[in-house]
């Protein structure tokens, strides 16, 4: 090849190159990072494109400098000169590739290894997804439940998924992090938070009518806050006094979601309106304490008329310890009055 044909295929890569180059770095294309773990798979991401953006920029090279330079006469129509082909060239396409995904292999096992490392003073929490709803459970406070997935910043948490319906995927973009949940299986993932704030969890898995609405958020604090949290949630929901409780286990167990409550401020639509409980246990020919209840531990056992059968789950009977769910009964026993 003449040195001016290098100059020329060298000025279209280093051109291609640099409008690959700014339009991955000039954009912001991805959220806040706000793990350890996303800062790792961040790493893999941009190594991965910037092998991409210099294969790119030779390739396009290559294709412009021939599509100028070898390009026949319009009355050209004899055949190309036979070519057997080019050993080095062949023999450079195949080991360069084989060493850049060989790299990219090795660079990604050293993450996943180092993400799926579990610290020893890890947070275990349990999160458990039900259409249309997530829960975390922290076994370490006397499984204290949570509708939002609270977080001390810099210590890492190992959440272990279970469902109890159809498979779901929790989803934290800040956290880079997706897992399906699926029944019957119990899947992890760990998240070290790196940065104070509020960000959304989403399900990630097409689960049904209310897919779309299955949202929470996870709440990254302080460590002190955070024990502070603890503390307050245990003793919110171990209250002698049932309206404390009551509301503390109707915010817990995520029943604002699907419900209104205006006690507790809640508008969810999904389900009856809990202001109506005296109005629907009288339809139910129930009295109102036994309703509520069982409305609870059985949903499917009355089924108000124009809400639909196996929406409410049914594990919430076995999921709340009584004493919580005798306070629950009395808070919205009360509310409703
Ligand atoms: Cu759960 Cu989509």
């Amino acid at each position: 090849m003449r040195r001016g044909s290098i100059a020329s295929l060298l000025g279209i890569g280093v051109v291609a190159g640099g409008v690959a180059a700014a339009v991955a770095l000039a954009i912001p294309w991805m959220p806040i990072s706000a793990s350890k773990e996303a800062g790792r798979i961040d790493f893999v991401f941009w190594f991965v494109v910037t092998i991409c953006i210099v294969i790119f920029a030779v390739v396009a090279a290559a294709i412009l400098y021939s599509v100028v330079r070898f390009r026949a006469a319009p009355d050209d129509d004899s055949d190309g000169p036979p070519i057997h082909g080019h050993t080095g060239l062949e023999i450079a396409w195949t080991l360069i590739p084989t060493v850049l995904v060989t790299a990219i292999g090795i660079v990604s096992a050293i993450v996943l290894s180092r993400d799926d490392a579990i610290a020893k003073n890890a947070l275990h929490i349990q999160v458990i997804a039900q259409q249309f709803t997530w829960t975390f459970k922290y076994p370490d406070a006397h499984g204290l439940t949570s509708a939002t997935l609270v977080l001390p910043n810099g210590r890492e948490a190992v959440l272990d998924f279970q469902s109890r319906d159809v498979i779901h995927a929790f989803f934290v973009p800040e956290f880079r992090e997706n897992m399906d949940v699926v029944p019957g299986l119990t899947t992890t993932i760990n998240v070290t938070p790196t940065r104070v704030g509020t960000y959304p969890v989403i399900c990630n898995e097409l689960c049904g009518l209310g897919h779309a609405t299955m949202r929470s958020t996870a709440q990254v604090m302080t460590p002190t806050a955070f024990d502070k949290w603890l503390k307050g949630q245990s003793k919110a929901v171990a209250s002698p006094n049932p309206a404390t409780a009551g509301a503390a286990v109707f915010k817990n167990n995520g029943c604002a979601a699907c419900h209104t409550l205006a006690a507790a401020s809640a508008t969810g639509k999904v389900g009856p309106d809990l202001d109506k409980l005296p109005a629907e246990a009288q339809q139910a020919k129930q009295p109102l304490a036994a309703f509520v209840r069982t409305s609870i531990t059985d949903p499917n056992a009355y089924v108000a008329p124009g809400y639909p059968k196996n929406v409410m789950p049914a594990t919430f009977g076995k999921a709340i310890p009584t004493h919580q769910l005798d306070a629950l009964v009395s808070y919205l026993i009360n509310s409703s009055k």
